[in-house]
């Protein structure tokens, strides 16, 4: 075990190397994250691969040896990244900084493989979309509406859009049935977490009937979610404890700045014009109530980090992994990186 402990203790200090250099490297242009980090990131996961596979066969003991050899708190289960094909656990470690990744090698990645969305699909919900913004008359901003072979060449005037990936975001939380459990959105403001220069974000969803945004919470993120008009929007919530389980105790939140006791796992019914403050750490999943109609959702936010922040109780896909079947419509937040 010592020698494990003394090569593993030579990883750490890599990893604090890479720490020191993450603090003084731009970011990179899709992830907000250093690009010479990268091979931090790899070499660690190459050099624990070479000195010890089993310890990653199960990820609990995975963990363990994390917690013993890094001062980090694991602060989220295995994620999606864009343009990375294989899963990620995202640390913190105990100076707040955010951006220690290990990759997983757990044989249970490999067979747990997301059904992919096929991009037709992508890009009928997008057309629906449209047809409904327009019947809501929320317009969006022009470059919502540009082709693929529109947004070549503008990496440079449209780095803001791509660095802090506004626009299109359709998701199925890698379940396979979008109609089920999905959401559509499009950010239309956001600043970069990298950066944070601008501090405040906004999106539009559209939520269906029935159609379910599982349960999740956000460590930095404090939001208001607007029903802006159709049907009502139903919002379940707990508030969490220290160890990041559901509470049992009742929770106070605000509705349209009126104070409100909720009792676990309530329900709120948010009609047209009714708005919800969430704050950190509470438990939260919606849906459009049935009957009622599709709902017209608005989030305005603090500054929002998709890769890094949202902690769902159970572990699924934030961005989908896409059959391309067709050529797209429109270009989702994670294809900037491959077409622009
Ligand atoms: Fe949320």
């Amino acid at each position: 075990m010592m020698p494990l402990i003394t090569t593993l203790s030579y990883i750490r200090l890599l990893f604090r190397i890479s720490l020191i250099i993450r603090k003084n490297c731009p970011p990179n242009s899709t992830t907000g994250r250093p690009t010479v980090l990268l091979p931090f990131y790899r070499l660690t996961s190459l050099l624990y691969n070479i000195i010890q596979p089993p310890l990653w066969q199960s990820n609990e003991k995975t963990l363990d040896v994390c917690m013993l050899v890094f001062p980090i708190r694991i602060s989220s289960s295995p994620i999606k990244i864009p343009g990375f094909k294989t899963s990620w656990i995202f640390c913190e470690d105990m100076d707040g900084c955010k951006d220690v990744v290990f990759h997983t090698r757990d044989d249970k990645d490999d067979d747990r493989k997301e059904p992919a969305m096929k991009r037709s699909e992508i890009n009928r919900i997008i057309s629906n979309a449209r047809a409904f913004f327009e019947e809501q008359n929320f317009k969006l901003p022009p470059w919502a509406f540009w082709g693929p072979s529109d947004w070549k060449g503008r990496k440079e005037t449209c780095s803001e859009i791509i660095e802090n990936m506004l626009g299109w975001d359709i998701t199925d939380f890698g379940f396979g049935n979008f109609s089920q459990r999905g959401l559509l959105l499009f950010t239309l403001r956001n600043g970069n977490p990298a950066v944070r220069k601008k501090k405040y974000a906004e999106k539009v969803m559209i939520v269906e009937e029935d159609q379910e945004t599982p349960m999740h919470f956000h460590w930095q993120k404090m939001e208001d979610i607007i029903n802006r008009c159709g049907g009502n929007l139903a919002i379940d919530l707990y508030g969490s404890t220290e160890d990041e389980e559901m509470s049992d105790k009742p929770l106070t939140v605000k509705i349209d700045g009126i104070v409100r006791q909720v009792e676990p796992g309530g329900t709120i019914l948010l009609q047209p014009g009714d708005s919800i403050c969430l704050v950190q750490g509470i438990y939260h999943r919606f849906y459009a109530e049935k009957g009622k109609g599709r709902v017209l959702v608005g989030e305005v936010s603090e500054v929002n980090d998709d890769n890094t922040d949202n902690r769902f109780y159970e572990e699924l896909g934030r961005f989908p992994v896409i059959e391309e079947d067709i050529e797209p419509l429109h270009l989702l937040v994670n294809d900037y990186s491959k077409y622009v």
